[in-house]
């Protein structure tokens, strides 16, 4: 199954290190980052697990629960976190879904068979308080992802969702930000006290509303 932008993420039971989850009713009101891993006991992996797990407190700060998943079994996965504690410095502190039987990995299309045969590639969904689907990465299996950019964009999601502003190239938070090109100058101007700047009529930028 295809999951896009805007969908409602599907709902699922399954099996984790942290005992059985209902998806939905573990999210709760929170934001949800679901992210995929190919196999357990591999390096990128293992440097990926391990880099999630060191930026859990920033997550947490940001109101959003990380939940991992492979194709592995749960007694792989339990027996592997040693190996990220190890090597990483950091005990794995989420949960990590046993997906044997692929249910998860089929409902998020999870597996590519033209690049990876049986195994997951490294997907990544944030979900909404809403329980939408916000954003979607794909990368494959040589290429470890970048967490400062994964909280970068819960940053602009949770931004953009209460402002009537959007994110420019390369922003990070506390950085200017682009006002909403359907709000009139006038509208702008009483939502944004602190002014903006018009460079076109539609490109017109202002300082980051809540800082
Ligand atoms: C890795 O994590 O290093 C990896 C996993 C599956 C295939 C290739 C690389």
């Amino acid at each position: 199954m295809t999951v896009r932008l805007g969908d409602v993420a599907p709902d699922f039971t399954a099996e984790t290190t942290e005992g059985t989850i209902n998806f939905h009713e573990w999210l709760g009101d929170s934001w949800g980052i679901l992210f995929s891993h190919p196999k357990d006991f591999t390096p990128v992996c293992t440097t990926e697990l391990g880099g999630f797990a060191a930026r859990k407190g920033d997550f947490d700060k940001r109101n959003t629960k990380i939940i991992g998943l492979s194709v592995d079994t749960l007694d792989s996965h339990h027996q592997w976190k040693g190996d990220i504690e190890e090597t990483q410095g950091t005990a794995l502190n989420f949960p990590l879904i046993a997906d044997e039987n692929r249910t998860v990995a089929d409902l998020y299309d999870m597996i590519h068979p033209n690049a990876l045969e049986t195994l997951t590639v490294r997907s990544v969904f944030i979900i909404g308080p809403d329980k939408k689907v916000k954003l979607t990465l794909t990368y494959p299996a040589s290429t470890g992802r970048n967490v400062d950019e994964i909280v970068r964009v819960v940053d602009s999601l949770q931004l953009t969702a209460n402002y009537s502003v959007a994110t420019p190239v390369n922003w990070v938070d506390g950085g200017d930000v682009i006002v909403a090109p359907a709000l009139s100058d006038e509208d702008a101007t009483a939502k944004f006290p602190k002014g903006f700047t018009k460079l076109k009529n539609y490109l017109r930028i202002t300082p980051q509303p809540n800082k």
